[in-house]
């Protein structure tokens, strides 16, 4: 089997010292399984997290307030979320930032530019939100039914990015091996494959976490939008303009005629943003290098590292779990 790069990082969230008397309460009540990388997950409303995450989960449901014109970017980890934060800061707020030359996603990575919300909160109950520009942009990785119960009570909006399976599997694979202390070695492949058919793996299980929101997508299309990795790749205008639409800041054809639709592309694409120097060096706040965000950026990766055994499995679970619900990955 072919063998991930290796970096000896461990961001804080993967953490588990310094949980408060609360989280450590909560996990000796919720089920435990070993974690790829942090040594536990705990498994919260039905979804599995790291005991620092827990944390950042607990502050923010209790705490945060949604406004009206919010609108949070979800994705489960290693769906296209650097993407999607990408392009939907160049989206909003295209009228701030004319100039391509100029522009805030060249010198900054894109997950400095939105908060992401659970880990915002991690060690900090009481976060000021006052200073974002509107509409205010979050990202999460959190499950529909994990949301601070003020994104359903305020006049918000929902953006799911999802990824095949496979290709999320393999994705994880490769970023968690970099996260894992050198001294640990990677993760065995075989192993996470079966952690993750199971359920078992970060915001986990994948397929709970795209059907709730897939089913919320149906009951509320004006709320929540449904987008697909795979379909931004062979489609990007077409998604764009849709998204437009959704939040309601549709391209003019001025704009259309001007090319500003066809620049945030070129601008978010992966050649760009992976090329840039601001995403080649430096790390965010949790300690994990920009460039572990850039990897392949491909459809069908995933055929270079699962057997034919392994794609068969997950095809089964996918099509047992989301096929009859008009769903196919
Ligand atoms: P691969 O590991 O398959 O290359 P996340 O942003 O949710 O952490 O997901 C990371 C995945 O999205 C990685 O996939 C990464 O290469 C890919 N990616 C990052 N930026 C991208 C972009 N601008 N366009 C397409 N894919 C991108």
């Amino acid at each position: 089997m072919p063998r991930p790069e290796q970096s000896p990082s461990l961001p804080g969230y993967l953490q588990e010292n310094e949980t408060s008397e609360e989280v450590r309460d909560l996990i000796g009540s919720i089920p435990t399984e070993k974690g790829w990388v942090a040594n536990h997950l705990h498994q919260y409303q039905g979804f599995w997290h790291t005991s620092r995450q827990l944390q950042g989960v607990l502050a923010c449901q209790k705490h945060f307030q949604a406004q009206d014109g919010d609108i949070f970017l979800v994705t489960t980890p290693k769906s296209g979320s650097t993407w999607l934060k990408a392009m939907m800061f160049a989206l909003v707020n295209r009228v701030s930032f004319p100039d391509p030359k100029q522009h805030p996603l060249l010198t900054n990575n894109p997950h400095a530019l939105v908060p992401f919300l659970e880990m915002e909160y991690i060690g900090n109950e009481h976060l000021d939100f006052t200073n974002l520009t509107f509409p205010r942009l979050f990202s999460t990785h959190l499950p529909l039914l994990s949301l601070p119960k003020s994104v359903e009570d305020s006049d918000c909006k929902l953006v799911y990015l999802c990824r095949n399976p496979k290709d999320t599997f393999v994705s994880l694979w490769h970023f968690t091996n970099k996260l894992r202390p050198d001294d640990r070695g990677a993760g065995s492949l075989e192993e996470t494959f079966d952690k993750f058919c199971r359920g078992v793996s970060l915001y986990g299980p994948f397929w709970d976490h795209v059907l709730g929101y897939w089913k919320g997508s149906l009951e509320w299309p004006q709320r929540i939008f449904f987008l697909k990795y795979e379909d931004m790749k062979s489609e990007p205008k077409v998604q764009l303009r849709r998204l437009s639409e959704f939040l309601g800041c549709p391209f003019s054809l001025e704009e259309e005629k001007s090319g500003v639709l066809d620049a945030i592309l070129e601008l978010c694409s992966f050649e760009n943003l992976s090329n840039l120097e601001v995403n080649k060096i430096g790390r965010l706040l949790n300690g994990v290098e920009h460039q572990a965000f850039f990897r392949r950026g491909e459809v069908g990766d995933s055929k270079n590292y699962l057997t034919a055994e392994m794609k068969e499995k997950m095809d089964m679970i996918t099509e047992q779990k989301l096929n009859c619900y008009g769903l196919k990955l």
